[in-house]
């Protein structure tokens, strides 16, 4: 069988990975594509730039045109990331009749619709595996190993640099901005690590894997959204007493009237298995009406797993398989999507709050009040002695830390206004979500 030819728009962490692979694994990956696959260019920003030999004999250029105009080239890989420059060369490799393979997800999250639309209108596989949870097959996992199933609801660790910083400050005692560095330096963080801990990348994932689980379209934004940013330790340590461990999850669930889908800090307890889930690896725990629960587990960012998820799409390509799945699972079709997101008001969940209070008689009666007022249930209480004293030698204010039953999200948000408005409580109130 004739070699496919793949011209690879990006040479950076991942481009280097699938590049590694392709030259230093050429026998294994020609024998399970049943046939070579010849990394013949690489497009670059800067040329000049030192690299290493694993691209011997491939021809680096900085203009993506050369590869899309390549008769020879049969797959166009997108791996340069942002959303401008990578739309324009997957639509333009798309019309030129190629075959793409991307681990962009921004690029997914905001323009799904139009990219499938192209590609179908082409009669052409995008195949993009790689842009959630690195390299977890779980595009493949939930499209087509689970495909007898309704998913019905899933919870996901899926960036690699938040869960790499977590671990670090809870188990290694590591400031933030030290383990956010070591992650930038391990090649696990985006261009702009913003995205990464402000929870933008995990909510970018959070939609696609909404397509693939539930056919649902969504953007970015539709997705209510909080990162590591701005995670106190004091809460890492209150979680770590209450038997928690603090996790950013992407949560995803079939409720009455839509899907609730939200990304945030939030606490899981320690013998729950996404609770064991340390350093860059990421975990999808997916629930299916026939299968009940699945866990699937592995390193979420990074060069060589993400390049495992990339060369594995190649290889669907070179095969065929991609695009008899592509055809198959029909990914942002034209037809209106099965399925609405739900409005965060009206989401329910397990929460964790705590206040900083005066510590003066009638303070917690007043909190319990507002809660109740809306109907929300404390399912337990922790209130430390004070270890401060105030300028009139009072005691200082103290944290009160309460986990309540299952909420209504707007009901929380008003009894947390309310509570955030009386003159005993001395600083915004600190609200996350609790995994069941
Ligand atoms: P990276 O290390 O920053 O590499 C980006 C590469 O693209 C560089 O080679 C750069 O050229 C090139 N490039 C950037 N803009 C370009 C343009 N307009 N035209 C031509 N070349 C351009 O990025 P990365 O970490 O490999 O990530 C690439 C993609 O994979 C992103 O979508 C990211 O979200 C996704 N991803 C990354 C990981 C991970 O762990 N890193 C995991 C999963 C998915 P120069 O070399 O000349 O600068
Ligand atoms: N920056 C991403 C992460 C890369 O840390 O998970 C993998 O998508």
């Amino acid at each position: 069988m004739q070699q496919l030819s793949v011209g690879m728009v990006g040479l950076g962490t991942v481009g280097a990975g699938v590049a590694r692979i392709l030259t230093r694994h050429a026998d294994r990956v020609a024998r399970r594509a049943g046939r070579p696959i010849e990394l013949k260019w690489a497009v670059v920003r800067d040329v000049k730039k030192r690299r290493d030999a694993d691209f011997e004999g491939v021809r680096i250029v900085d203009d993506a045109r050369r590869v899309i105009d390549d008769p020879e080239v049969g797959v166009v890989v997108e791996v340069i990331g942002g959303v401008d420059a990578a739309r324009r060369i997957v639509l333009d490799a798309l019309a030129a009749g190629k075959q793409v393979v991307t681990a962009n997800k921004a690029l997914l999250a905001e323009h799904g619709p139009e990219i499938f639309a192209a590609a179908r209108k082409a009669d052409r596989a995008v195949a993009f595996e790689a842009s959630v949870a690195g390299g977890i097959p779980i595009v493949g996992a939930i499209g087509v190993g689970l495909a007898a199933n309704q998913v019905q609801s899933l919870a996901a660790i899926l960036n690699g640099t938040c869960n790499y910083i977590l671990t670090q400050m809870t188990q290694g005692g590591v400031a933030y901005a030290e383990a956010l560095a070591d992650a930038q330096a391990l090649g696990f963080a985006e261009a702009d690590p913003t995205l990464d801990v402000d929870g933008t990348d995990t909510a970018h994932k959070l939609a696609i894997l909404a397509q693939v689980a539930f056919g649902a379209d969504v953007r970015t934004a539709d997705i209510p959204r909080e990162g590591i940013d701005r995670l106190e330790i004091a809460d890492l340590n209150y979680a770590r007493e209450l038997g928690y461990t603090i996790k950013l999850l992407a949560h995803a669930r079939l409720a009455e009237g839509g899907l609730e889908l939200r990304v945030g800090p939030s606490l899981v307890r320690n013998d729950r298995p996404l609770a064991q889930v340390h350093g860059s690896y990421n975990a999808v725990r997916v629930e299916g009406d026939a299968v009940g629960e699945t866990l699937f587990c592995g390193r979420g960012a990074g060069m060589m797993p993400t390049a495992s998820a990339v060369v594995a799409d190649l290889i669907d390509v070179a095969t065929g398989r991609a695009a008899i799945t592509a055809r198959a699972l029909d990914f942002w079709p034209a037809a209106a999507a099965p399925i609405a997101v739900l409005p965060a008001s009206r989401t329910r969940r397990r929460n964790y709050l705590r206040f900083l209070i005066a510590d003066r008689p009638g303070v917690i009666a007043a909190i319990a009040h507002a809660l109740g007022d809306k109907g929300i249930s404390i399912a337990s209480v922790i209130q430390h002695e004070p270890t401060q004293e105030d300028e009139n030698g009072e005691p200082g204010p103290v944290p009160l830390v309460i986990m309540t039953h299952l909420a209504v999200e707007q009901d929380l948000r008003d009894a947390v206004r309310e509570i955030d408005r009386l003159d005993v409580v001395r600083a915004p109130s600190v609200c996350l979500g609790v995994e069941e």
